[in-house]
């Protein structure tokens, strides 16, 4: 062992110090023309940091969200530029463009896989960190908000609240989320079943091209504003603000929190959610939340847990009808039912203990520490058969910490029809899962002990869920779907197989936009949407006709 690391040390010094001055000479050319190509009169200079910064892994790390992606294996970026003003943002990509740098562009740092911030397959790049661009303005007499990308969802839901009690917005449970990430691949929350989703209900956005051009809706034209309502972050142009449409809100919404373990019979529960959950008064959206948990009665011995968590647009009375008519098997009490406000469903719902005020929305960021995660998804046409439950109820019993989430759909959901954003998943799906699985520690065996675990578990599933596709949610990227070679040619067959997973047949109007606005393949990661003209192969050309 002692020889190898000897023989490797020199070469990783010089591969250390090479990357640093690629980093050195990228960052002066880089500095040099945004110099050039933007209004000066703002101050920038403060708003680069290369790898040999003292803040530089703080700010790479500030919004990261999974510490997997954080792994030292895991290229890191050149350079990471936060611009202060739009003009600066247009600059990026005019000489991101100009110097043929790959641009990375990060809001919340929410991606699954890190792909706006790190990358799997570049070891150069570098990364727009929006977080300096986060205004916020609410117009109650518009009933509408004008939201720069780098604030988050719970900075909205908050200046929102300040401005009405009966105002809100139909977006992502967890409040750190940035806006400009999650709206682009369609941001589902517990209002989805009345409202839709987050992308469902924007008005008008403002964007920087390929060619570094402000462009609104009007002047994007309806095709791209399609294309940026559900296609997915990081393909299309850099986000610089979304319109949202206000959407009316109770004074008073009621919430609960149920628990059942396997011993209180969640399995022939949750086989009646599963028929029911969709079907539902559309001011009724109910999850559940399914772990492990460890009983206390004898030492290392655990079960799982399945925790109905619900928010009702409504008061308790009427929830307790609601639930007696369409779901009286949970068995709901008024004592389970908690009438409060729609913000504080909001903290509610994000799991946050009571004590934590509206405030703490402002910071920005979770309550909760961060972990090494992956994840996985998908939609359910058919109630999963309870021996299957059993089985999948058996592998979370050997995990360390796997996790599992299921939102029901219905309602709304179902009544927008399937080409109406480029989010498919739409009529007859009853619910999506979110399959997880988190541990604590940065070694590559930990990692790929639980990346195998959850690709079995995946796997498994696979005969009771959405098929033919095998549907998954963009805004959880999974790059187990497929990978893209991105500086050479896409291949149309390996682009199709997770597009059309994410996008059902929208991929083909997503490829025909992107071909439009960005021939050159500039916008591109490991997932983007590809080009006709990047398409390696003539029969998928002509697939595509
Ligand atoms: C803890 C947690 C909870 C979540 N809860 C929900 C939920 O309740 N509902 C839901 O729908 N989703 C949820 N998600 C998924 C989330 O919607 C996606 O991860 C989303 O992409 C996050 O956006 P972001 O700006 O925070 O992430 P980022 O990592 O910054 O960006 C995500 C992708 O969008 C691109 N992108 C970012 N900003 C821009 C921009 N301004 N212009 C163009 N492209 C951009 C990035 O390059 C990247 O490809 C959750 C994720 C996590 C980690
Ligand atoms: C980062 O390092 C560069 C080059 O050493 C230096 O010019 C710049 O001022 C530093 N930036 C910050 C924010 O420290
Ligand atoms: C909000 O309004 C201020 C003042 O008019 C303006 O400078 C800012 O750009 C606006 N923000 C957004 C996101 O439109
Ligand atoms: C459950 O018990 C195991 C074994 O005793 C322990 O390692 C784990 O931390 C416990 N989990 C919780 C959530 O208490
Ligand atoms: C664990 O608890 C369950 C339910 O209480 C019980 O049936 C089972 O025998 C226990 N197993 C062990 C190993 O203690
Ligand atoms: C987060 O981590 C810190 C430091 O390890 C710890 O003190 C704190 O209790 C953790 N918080 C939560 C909510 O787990
Ligand atoms: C991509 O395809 C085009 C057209 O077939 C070809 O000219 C080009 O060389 C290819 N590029 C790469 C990197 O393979």
């Amino acid at each position: 062992m002692k020889s190898s690391i000897s023989v490797i040390l020199p070469v990783f010094t010089f591969l250390l110090s090479a990357s640093w001055a690629t980093s050195d000479s990228i960052y002066a050319k880089f500095y040099d023309c945004v110099n050039l190509n933007t209004d000066i009169s703002i101050p920038f200079s403060n708003a680069f940091f290369i790898p040999n910064n003292a803040s530089f892994s703080s700010i790479l790390e500030s919004t990261a969200q999974n510490l997997r992606c954080l792994a030292l294996s895991r290229p890191k970026p050149d350079l990471i530029f936060t611009p202060l003003t739009e003009s600066h943002v247009q600059a990026a990509v005019i000489c991101a463009k100009e110097l043929d740098i790959l641009l990375r562009v990060r809001s919340g740092g929410h991606d699954y896989e890190g792909i706006s911030y790190t990358s799997e397959t570049e070891s150069h790049f570098m990364v727009v960190d929006l977080s300096k661009l986060r205004s916020i303005n609410v117009s109650i007499e518009e009933n509408s908000a004008w939201v720069q990308a780098g604030a988050t969802i719970g900075e909205v839901y908050y200046r929102i609240s300040q401005k009405s009690k009966t105002h809100g917005f139909p977006a992502g449970l967890c409040t750190s989320l940035g806006i400009g990430g999650h709206i682009t691949g369609g941001a589902y929350g517990p209002m989805m079943r009345k409202f839709g989703l987050a992308a469902d209900n924007v008005a008008d956005a403002r964007i920087v091209d390929a060619t570094g051009r402000i462009l609104d809706r009007a002047s994007m034209g309806e095709d791209l504003f399609w294309a940026i309502r559900g296609g997915g972050g990081g393909s299309f142009c850099i986000l610089l603000a979304w319109k949202l449409r206000l959407v009316p809100v109770p004074a008073i919404v009621t919430v609960f929190t149920v628990p059942k373990t396997l011993e209180q019979g969640a399995t022939k529960l949750l086989y009646r959610w599963q028929q029911v959950a969709d079907m539902l008064d559309e001011d009724l959206f109910i999850r559940v939340l399914i772990q492990p948990v460890n009983l206390t009665d004898r030492k290392g011995n655990r079960t799982i847990q399945t925790t109905y968590q619900a928010l009702f647009l409504g008061r308790a009375d009427r929830l307790l009808k609601v639930m007696k008519k369409g779901f009286p098997e949970l068995g709901l009490t008024p004592k389970d039912s908690v009438e409060t406000s729609w913000i504080q469903s909001v903290l509610y719902i994000a799991g946050y203990p009571g004590n934590i005020k509206p405030e703490f929305l402002l910071q920005g960021k979770s309550l909760f520490n961060k972990t090494y995660f992956k994840a996985k998804s998908d939609y359910v046409i058919e109630p999963i058969p309870e021996y299957a439950l059993e089985g999948i109820w058996k592998r979370f019993l050997q995990e360390d910490s796997p996790f599992t989430i299921w939102n029901a759909y219905g309602g709304m959901m179902s009544k927008i029809p399937e080409t109406e954003t480029p989010f498919p998943h739409r009529k007859g799906r009853k619910f999506m899962i979110q399959w997880l699985t988190a541990w604590q520690s940065g070694d590559t065996k930990t990692a790929a002990k639980h990346i195998d675990w959850i690709r079995r578990l995946y796997n498994f599933v696979a005969p009771y869920v959405s098929k033919f596709p095998r549907e998954a949610y963009v805004n959880y990227r999974d790059l187990d779907l497929g990978i893209d070679k991105i500086n050479g040619n896409t291949s149309f067959l390996k682009g199709g197989v997770w597009g059309t997973k994410y996008f059902k047949n929208n991929l083909k109007r997503l490829v025909l936009v992107k071909t439009k606005v960005d021939p050159d393949n500039f916008f591109r990661h490991e997932q983007s949407i590809p080009t006709l003209h990047g398409l390696s192969d003539g029969n998928e050309k002509n697939k595509m006709k």
